[in-house]
């Protein structure tokens, strides 16, 4: 079994954090989104793993694996984004006509992959792991009768039940087949749905599993923020992992400071990640944020948050809560007057002033 992880979607809904960088980069617990993918894909004993990848942000994600050992990763160009049948098809060569796993490099699963890669055996064409969600509309969507699927549906806007696919699918080869013989569908992908269906109508069984633990698909920033809290939930550790330096201050919790980082005249109030090379200094980091390495808050305090490498808050008399800073952005106060905000915000940033 081989695994294939898709990584060249363009994050469309995750703008202004995706102009730069692919989603599946953006760290969450201390960890790109992506690195969740090929552990889970380990633990369930697959070893080889192919990562499809965009030619304009494969460096990132090529920079987000390094040291992913002992995984055995190939990188595979997609030059167009069509679809994530597209994808596969394009990852055909690498798969040698052995079955594998399909994992959405931007999905989180608690449990890992390993249930549907023991439910797949010879003579299943494919098994699709599913999630019951309150509005499945914005999702592939199934109907499920004795285990198997009988019908999948992409986006419907009359979904027939609530059950919809997650991003984890296990195929047989033969779904190769049908994506080189595939429509692009009304939006002008080639959709994996389809080909599923497909395989459905030639006669293959199609097994569907309900996924143990949480789901989260990282579509946009509530998701992000949400999945940072349920990844920082599991640290292991319910009492703070200090490996930096502490300083003068009150850390409480499931907090991991990292080596190389430093809190100074501050309270941690876990579940919290501080990345290495982080400077926090008076200030008040609250649950369920992450910081990342480099980044600096000083004389500020930030809880339900998510701080990419090199963001700065400084000097801010309000609390940030449920904020997203991106690689080197910056929340300073400015002093002189005009006594005004002074704002630069890239193309379909948002900004909430309280
Ligand atoms: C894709 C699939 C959809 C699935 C979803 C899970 O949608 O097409 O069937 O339910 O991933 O994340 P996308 O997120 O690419 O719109």
């Amino acid at each position: 079994m081989k695994g294939l992880i898709l990584a060249a979607g363009r994050g469309t809904r995750l703008r202004p954090l995706t102009h730069t960088r692919p989603k599946p980069v953006i760290r969450l617990a201390g960890k790109p989104i992506i690195r969740y993918a090929v552990e889970n894909l380990l633990q369930a004993g697959i070893r080889e793993i192919g990562v499809v990848v965009s030619p304009d942000t494969q460096e990132d994600i090529r920079q987000a694996l390094r040291n992913c050992l002992p995984a055995d990763i190939t990188y595979i160009v997609q030059e167009q984004a069509l679809g994530i049948a597209h994808a596969v098809g394009v990852a055909r060569e690498w798969l040698e006509g052995s079955p594998f796993v399909l994992y959405l490099g931007d999905n989180l699963f608690q449990k890992g992959v390993q249930p549907f890669v023991e439910a797949f055996r010879p003579g299943v064409g494919a098994v699709i792991a599913l999630v019951r969600v309150p509005d499945p509309r914005q999702f592939g969507v199934a109907v499920l009768e004795q285990g198997r699927i009988t019908k999948l549906l992409e986006k419907p806007k009359d979904p027939p039940s609530d059950l919809a696919v997650a991003g984890v699918y296990v195929f047989s080869p033969s779904i190769l087949e049908i994506i080189a013989n595939l429509k692009p569908s009304a939006r002008g992908e080639y959709e994996i749905t389809d080909a599923i269906q497909a395989l459905m109508d030639q006669g293959h069984t199609v097994l569907g599993q309900e996924i143990a633990g949480w789901w989260k698909d990282t579509g946009r920033p509530d998701d992000l923020l949400d999945a940072n809290r349920l990844l920082l939930v599991e640290q292991k550790s319910p009492t703070p992992v200090v490996e930096g330096q502490v300083e003068d201050s009150k850390i409480t919790g499931r907090v991991v400071v990292e080596k190389g980082a430093t809190v100074r005249n501050s309270t941690v109030l876990g579940p919290v990640h501080i990345a290495s090379g982080a400077l926090i200094e008076g200030a008040y980091i609250g649950p369920f944020t992450s910081i990342g390495p480099n980044a600096r808050v000083r004389q500020a305090e930030v809880e339900f948050s998510i701080l990419e490498e090199g963001a700065v808050v400084e000097d801010v008399p309000l609390r940030l809560h449920e904020c997203i800073l991106g690689v080197g952005a910056r929340v300073t106060r400015r002093s002189g007057l005009p006594k005004a905000h002074k704002l630069v915000l890239g193309d379909l940033s948002s900004l909430e002033l309280a």
